[in-house]
């Protein structure tokens, strides 16, 4: 395609955008699962000068009721049925919130019925519901965002940009994990199932998500292959019937040659160095601690260590602002389906190694991006 072409064509898809925009500055949405993430993007989306909630849905009738009043300023109808909340002709966008294992049937449901998506991550926990949701995602013109939201926090994003740009030189190494101080509530909200590996994936799947995403987006590739173990050491059977490990200690490799090593556990003490978040980024000339101080360690000893990017105050509900401004003014997309896909997969990746116990190659994923 010539570029004139192509700019004339992009120019209208985005002219298209902006005239929705201006003939119907309102979204219609519907939330499908109002719990704990879904009340909060309820809260966020009724915050939004673009969005009117006209629909809510969820299977249990404490939260349906509870999210009721929270929208009661725009009196949406309530749905214990998910399907009928995508049947309204009238819904233009659609927040999916459910537990992981509903999102790629509900989201694909949604898209093909031509509203746009919202859709809190992991996109999936198998790799065929990640390959079957990109398919329909990317068959179509409706926006769809994934719940990445450390994609829009503005002190990571730039310290990832100078990382890209060469602030450490070349990129060769990353270390990172994701430990906590407890287990996931065991009667809390989320336990019917959190601790069901085929409803939420797992630690790595559920939660790992955002830090391996994280980690990809500084690299800027995703893995070619990884290896590692895992299991359940310290909750064994607890709680009953729990399916999900406890741990695990991976290695990703990736097509530029970078390697990394992810661990991730439940049984980090509170008050014991290092507990939490880390994603150590090594590179040629220096190594970034990128999440916790920002700062730049040149390896030269003679320079000293620098702060990479100033800690800043974001806007509020950054990610669910940008997905209106998708909508409506045809805005850069920040955690697209790719992102979506490559962040729910590298960790789909890891987790099929820690289970098959052997190198399992993202070419086996079987997904097209
Ligand atoms: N982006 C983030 O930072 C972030 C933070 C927390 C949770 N999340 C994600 O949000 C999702 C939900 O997590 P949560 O903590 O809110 O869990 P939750 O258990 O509190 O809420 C899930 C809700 O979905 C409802 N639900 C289940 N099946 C349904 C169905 N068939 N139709 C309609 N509703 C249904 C449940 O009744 C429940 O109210 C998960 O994917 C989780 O990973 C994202």
């Amino acid at each position: 395609m010539n570029v004139n072409r192509r700019s004339f064509l992009l120019g209208s898809a985005v002219a298209a955008r902006i005239g929705y925009g201006q003939t119907a500055q309102t979204v219609n949405t519907a939330s499908i699962g109002v719990g704990n993430r879904g009340s909060y993007l309820l809260k966020a989306v009724l915050a939004q000068p673009n969005a009117k909630v006209v629909a809510l849905c969820d299977i249990k009738p404490d939260r349906l009721d509870k999210a009721a009043s929270a929208a009661a300023k725009d009196n949406p109808a309530t749905y214990a049925d998910w399907r009928r909340v995508i049947d309204r002709k009238d819904v233009e966008a659609v927040f999916i919130a459910t537990p992981p294992h509903l999102h790629s049937e509900m989201a694909i449901a949604a898209l093909k019925a031509g509203k746009h998506i919202y859709c809190e991550k992991p996109i999936g926990v198998t790799a065929a519901q990640v390959r079957d949701l990109v398919k329909a995602a990317k068959s179509t013109s409706k926006v769809f965002v994934v719940g990445q939201n450390m994609r829009t926090e503005g002190q990571l994003a730039e310290a990832v940009r100078k990382v890209r740009e060469g602030a450490i030189g070349d990129v060769i190494m990353v270390k990172a994990q994701r430990h906590a101080s407890a287990d996931l509530n065991h009667t809390g909200s989320s336990a019917d199932w959190y601790f069901d590996v085929t409803k939420s994936g797992g630690y790595l799947i559920e939660q790992s998500v955002h830090n391996l995403d994280a980690c990809n987006w500084v690299i800027g590739a995703h893995p070619s292959r990884a290896c590692g173990f895992g299991g359940t050491l310290l909750f064994k059977n607890d709680p009953p019937g729990r399916t999900i490990f406890d741990c695990g200690l991976l290695t990703f490799d990736y097509p530029n040659g970078v390697k990394m090593s992810f661990t991730q556990n439940v049984f980090h003490p509170r008050r014991m160095p290092n507990n939490n978040q880390m994603i150590y980024v090594y590179g040629t000339k220096g190594a970034v601690d990128l999440l916790d101080t920002v700062t730049m360690y040149p390896l030269a000893r003679d320079v000293q260590p620098s702060l990479l990017a100033e800690k800043r105050q974001d806007p509020p509900h950054a990610l669910i602002a940008a997905f209106y401004d998708c909508i409506v003014k045809g805005a850069p997309n920040p955690a697209d389906i790719n992102v979506g896909a490559t962040a729910a997969l590298t960790s789909i990746l890891g987790h099929e190694a820690m289970v098959r116990e052997k190198v399992v190659n993202w070419a086996d994923l079987g997904v097209d991006l």
